[in-house]
């Protein structure tokens, strides 16, 4: 059984090297390259190269980023033909040795190969999804709720989650039935509809400056509760992050420290808004040179800390919390993120008014555990964006979201996002951290 397994192996890289070879071959002549012009510029013999092209020899992962780099091909997609992982999946697997192959299998069940002779058996990998996940849906990384985040939170056992990343409502009305319909309405209400931008119609964005003194009292009192019911969950040491806007993120802050969280920093979220930057309305010609508020360029992230049990050495070694995860052995977790709105790709899979981008979410969640263990906890989940860059990532997560066609909406959204390649500046975070390995299996 295992010696057929290993033959149909065999057959299918040989295969795929042959279709490697001869992608290499018309690519090089579609771009008027001879066989010696580009071994010079890989710097390899010609025989090299054309045992490469006729699938006599198998590239390594350093001529196979190199070509990829010169013909400008998908590097990914020559990696997999040459028998090689990508190198974020790589990277995947390294960090999650376990939940990540675990996931593939579940989720390709039926469609991929028999299980190795050294993978667990399927009853040995459901038991492992359970002991990894307790009161997780089986096999899953992830668990959406539908439910008032504060009911949820009083029944959540103590110390119990590891993170918590999450984008609140940032004035209580805006996700409320009435404020909803005025948006889909596009009339009203704190849902602004920005002017037409070269012919392009931009998307709603909450007005926060209509909030009345009573309504930044009660955003105090429900950034105060929530974080209350928060503190009880998080185990010591675990950090917070909180999507905020400079309006408002002073009545956030005050409300969570007061409960008893610690601020550890405000990340900077680098993105150009669409906020502030117009003219007076209606009086745009006579006060030309004027803006009512500056173009907004940032988002503040409100950082915060649940106190540690003694030194933040005896806390990761108890509760595996207490510090934030870095981004390379080098590079610490910085608190200033260059990030683009979420891609077209995202909007695609996820129309919530409020979607965050995958590349930047991805990073702030990796820092959120620091040993890459733990639950990752976002109360508000919306279309499910966090829940959806934990998975990617392999960490287990939950998310709990109020609105029913909200929730329904991340149930679809959370697989496919999650599925999306790493892209932006989460690209360079993740391959950055490939461990170079010398027997061969990584670069
Ligand atoms: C700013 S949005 C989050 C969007 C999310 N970041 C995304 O990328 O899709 C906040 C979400 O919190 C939900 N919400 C408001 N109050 C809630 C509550 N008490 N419990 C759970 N969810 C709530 C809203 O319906 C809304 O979808």
């Amino acid at each position: 059984m295992n010696a057929m397994r290993d033959a149909k192996h065999a057959l299918r890289h040989t295969a795929n090297l042959r279709q490697f070879g001869e992608r290499i071959r018309s690519e090089r002549e579609a771009r008027g390259y001879s066989l010696g012009e580009l071994a010079n510029a890989l710097r390899v013999t010609k025989g090299y190269l054309s045992r490469l092209e006729r699938a006599k020899a198998a590239p390594s992962r350093r001529i196979t980023d190199l070509i990829a780099a010169i013909l400008r091909l998908d590097a990914g997609r020559l990696h997999l033909l040459a028998g090689h992982l990508p190198n974020d999946v790589a990277q995947i697997l390294y960090d999650h040795p376990t939940e990540a192959p675990l996931m593939l299998r579940e989720a390709f069940a039926g469609y991929g190969a028999a299980p190795s002779q050294h993978a667990p058996s399927p009853q040995a990998n459901r038991g492992m999804a359970r002991k990894l996940t307790p009161g997780l849906a089986l096999g899953h990384l992830y668990e959406l709720v539908n439910d008032d985040c504060m009911q949820w939170l009083k029944h959540r056992p103590d110390n119990s989650i590891h993170a918590i990343v999450t984008d609140p409502p940032y004035g209580l009305k805006e996700y409320t039935e009435e404020e909803q319909a005025k948006r889909r309405q596009g009339r009203g209400g704190v849902w602004r509809i920005p002017p037409t931008l070269g012919g392009h119609t931009r998307r709603p964005l909450p007005r926060f400056t209509v909030l009345t003194a009573t309504e930044r009292r009660e955003l105090r009192e429900f950034s105060g509760k929530w974080a209350e019911l928060a503190f009880r969950v998080l185990v010591p040491g675990g950090h917070v992050f909180i999507a905020t806007n400079p309006l408002v993120s002073h009545l956030v802050c005050i409300a969570v420290e007061e409960v008893g969280f610690e601020k550890r920093a405000e990340v900077v979220r680098l993105v150009q808004t669409l906020r502030g930057g117009d003219r007076p309305k209606n009086a745009h010609d006579e006060f030309q040179m004027v803006t009512v508020m500056p173009r907004s360029a940032w988002e503040p992230w409100l950082l915060f800390r649940k106190p540690c049990e003694g030194r933040v050495q005896d806390n990761l070694r108890k509760w595996g919390t207490g510090g934030l995860r870095r981004t390379s052995l080098e590079r610490p977790f910085c608190d200033v993120i260059p990030s683009a709105p979420a891609r077209g790709a995202e909007r695609d899979i996820s129309s919530h008014p409020s979607l965050k981008p995958q590349a930047f979410m991805r990073q702030v969640v990796y820092a959120s555990l620091p040993l890459g263990e733990g639950v990752v906890l976002d109360p508000f989940a919306g279309s499910g964006s966090t829940v959806a860059a934990a998975t990617a990532l392999g960490y287990r997560s939950i998310g709990i979201e109020l609105d029913p066609g909200f929730y329904q909406m991340a149930r679809k959204a959370v697989p496919r996002l999650a599925a999306l390649p790493f892209n932006g500046n989460g690209r360079t975070f993740t391959t950055a951290r490939v461990p170079v390995r010398q027997d061969g299996l990584f670069p």
